[in-house]
C-alpha cells in the first residue's frame, strides 16, 4: 500500500482539488483508495457531495462526540466505488486536543499505529493536509511515506516552499522513510510570463520530482459546487486530462523518485 500526503505549508494551492481528483482517478482505475481529510475546513466530503456522520476524530478516538464508544470501521464512509473517506472538519480541533493529551512518546505516531488496514485491503492511503504545522500534521507525516507537494503558479508561488521544506526535514528525522516524490505545479496559465518563470525555477530545483503542470481550468473550480470530481463533472475538460495524466504518472512511476534532502 502506498501512503501519500498531499501537503504544502500554504492554503489555496490546490491540495484538496488534487487529493480528491487524484483519489477518484486512482479509484476509477481499480485502485482501492482511502482518502483522509486532515483539515478542519472539511472540504473533502463537500467536494465529493457526501455527508458522512463520522470521520477521522471518531476513527482515532473510537468515541462519538457524545462520549459513546464506536467501532472504527463505522467511521469510514464509502464515497464512490473503490473510494472511501475519513471526514475532517471542525471535530479535528477536538482530535488535536486529544492527541495533545496522549503520552509524549506516542503522541506523534497515533495515526500511524491506528491506520493500519487489513493486509491487501487498500492500495492507496491519501491524506489531504491542512496548511499549518501542528500535532496532526506531524502525525500525518509519520504515517505517510510519500509527499506530493502542490505549488500554485500564481501570485507569490514559491512562498511557503521554504517553510514547508523545514517541516519536511524535521519530519524526516523522525520518519526516515518519508520521501518528497512529487512536486505538482497547479493553476498553470501558459499565457503568463509568471507561470512560465516559476515553472522554470521549479525545474531547476526538482527535476526528478516535477510533474506536468495542472492548468488553470475553471471546470476545476466549478466541480466541487456540484459535489463531483472533475472526471464526473467534465471528463473531457483540460483539468480532467491533467489529473488523468497525474494518475498515470503515479501508477507508472511508483517509487522511482529520489529523496529531497
Ligand atoms: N487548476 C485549477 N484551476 C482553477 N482553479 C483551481 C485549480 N485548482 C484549484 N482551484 C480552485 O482554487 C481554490 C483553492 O483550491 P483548494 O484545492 O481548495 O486548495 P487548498 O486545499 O490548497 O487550500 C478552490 O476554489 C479550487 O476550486
Ligand atoms: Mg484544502
Amino acid at each position: 500500500m502506498r501512503k501519500m500526503a498531499v501537503a504544502m505549508a500554504k492554503g489555496g494551492v490546490g491540495k484538496t482539488t488534487t487529493a480528491v481528483n487524484l483519489a477518484h482517478g486512482l479509484a476509477s482505475r481499480g485502485q482501492r483508495v482511502l482518502l483522509v481529510d486532515c483539515d478542519t475546513q472539511g472540504q473533502v466530503a463537500r467536494f465529493l457531495g457526501v455527508k458522512p456522520s463520522w470521520g477521522l476524530y471518531e476513527f482515532i478516538t473510537e468515541r462519538r462526540p457524545d462520549g459513546k464508544a464506536m467501532s472504527r470501521n463505522d467511521a469510514v464512509f464509502p464515497a464512490r466505488e473503490n473510494l472511501w473517506i475519513l471526514d475532517g472538519g471542525i471535530r479535528l480541533v477536538e482530535l488535536k486536543n486529544w492527541l495533545g493529551e496522549q503520552p509524549r512518546q506516542m503522541r506523534q505516531t497515533v495515526l500511524a499505529h491506528k491506520l493500519v488496514p487489513r493486509q491487501g485491503a487498500l492500495d492507496f492511503l491519501i491524506f489531504d493536509c491542512a496548511p499549518g504545522w501542528d500535532v496532526l500534521s506531524v502525525n500525518i507525516l509519520m504515517a505517510a511515506d510519500e509527499v506530493l507537494c502542490p505549488v500554485a503558479l500564481q501570485g507569490p508561488a514559491l512562498q511557503g516552499l521554504k517553510t514547508f521544506f523545514r517541516y519536511l526535514q524535521s519530519a524526516q528525522k523522525l520518519n526516515p522513510d518519508l520521501r518528497l516524490n512529487y512536486v505538482l505545479p497547479t493553476m498553470y496559465d501558459r499565457r503568463t510570463r509568471h507561470s512560465q518563470d516559476v515553472f522554470e525555477q521549479l525545474k531547476k530545483y526538482f527535476n526528478r520530482q516535477l510533474c506536468n503542470p495542472i492548468n488553470y481550468n475553471v471546470r476545476l473550480c466549478e466541480a466541487p459546487a456540484h459535489g463531483k470530481s472533475i472526471f464526473e463533472y467534465a471528463a473531457s475538460a483540460r483539468g480532467a486530462r491533467d489529473y488523468r495524466n497525474l494518475v498515470e504518472r503515479i501508477l507508472n512511476h511508483g517509487h522511482r523518485q529520489e529523496r529531497h534532502t
